[in-house]
């Protein structure tokens, strides 16, 4: 259990965690031991008043929105997804940068009608291909999104782009721009009140922390 004077940060697992650690390292946030290297979920810090959980994206805006976790660090696109009740979006941290898009195999051309889509952003498929006017049939799936087209599960899906690497090595190409997505702090609305010195000294410290990485520049 963590005491309860204890601000307790909720991180994303993966690759938004190596741009992570050293922006709370910038903010003068360490862990007492290496997060990358252990199975262990929940970290004491540096600051006796500050502690650490890793978490898959998509727990994180479940956690801070609860109040099991004060405050977090969450993909701009899983807050897309799952919405910002009961949080605070109080910084735009500039890591992890991507882009939501629509993709498809590229030797087919986009259907205008009526489309197939593999995605495990539901909420944001289902509000993109109505807003365009197209009828959209969304199947939810957990991972490996580029398999679906080229198993003719889907005409197109929505997913996260990096580099373009995964869709190219399956022969896709990128279509709609949906969104630019970086990670995002957020705070739980009554932490926010009830640890108000804590969390916006946090915040600006981490604030100062993404304009030294030169983000803003
Ligand atoms: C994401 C996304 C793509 C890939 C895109 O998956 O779902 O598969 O990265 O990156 P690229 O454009 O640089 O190739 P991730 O590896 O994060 O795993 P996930 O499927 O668990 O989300």
């Amino acid at each position: 259990m963590i005491k309860n004077s204890t601000l307790t940060i909720a991180l994303t697992k993966g690759r938004i965690l190596a741009e992570t650690m050293p922006l709370l390292a910038k903010a003068g946030i360490e862990p007492l031991e290496s997060i990358g290297s252990s199975r262990k979920l929940l970290f004491e810090t540096n600051s006796p008043a500050v502690s650490l959980v890793l978490l898959r994206g998509s727990d994180v805006p479940t956690y801070v929105r609860h109040g099991a976790a004060d405050v977090g660090i969450v993909g701009k696109d899983l807050l897309m997804e799952f919405g910002v009740e009961g949080l605070y979006e109080v910084l735009d941290l500039e890591i992890a940068r991507c882009r939501l898009m629509t993709a498809g195999l590229s030797d087919r051309k986009p259907s205008e009608a009526k489309v197939r889509v593999a995605t495990k952003f539901i909420n944001v498929a289902k509000q993109h291909y109505a807003s365009r006017g197209i009828q959209a049939q969304l199947i939810k799936l957990y991972g490996a999104m580029e398999l679906a087209p080229l198993m003719d599960l889907a005409d197109e899906i929505v997913d996260i782009v990096d580099t373009g690497n995964t869709l190219r090595a399956n022969g896709m190409s990128p279509r709609d721009h949906i969104a630019d997505i970086s990670s995002r702090l957020v705070v739980n609305k009554a932490s926010m009140r009830t640890r108000h010195t804590q969390i916006s000294e946090l915040i600006d410290r981490l604030s100062k922390a993404v304009d030294e990485q030169g983000g803003r520049a």
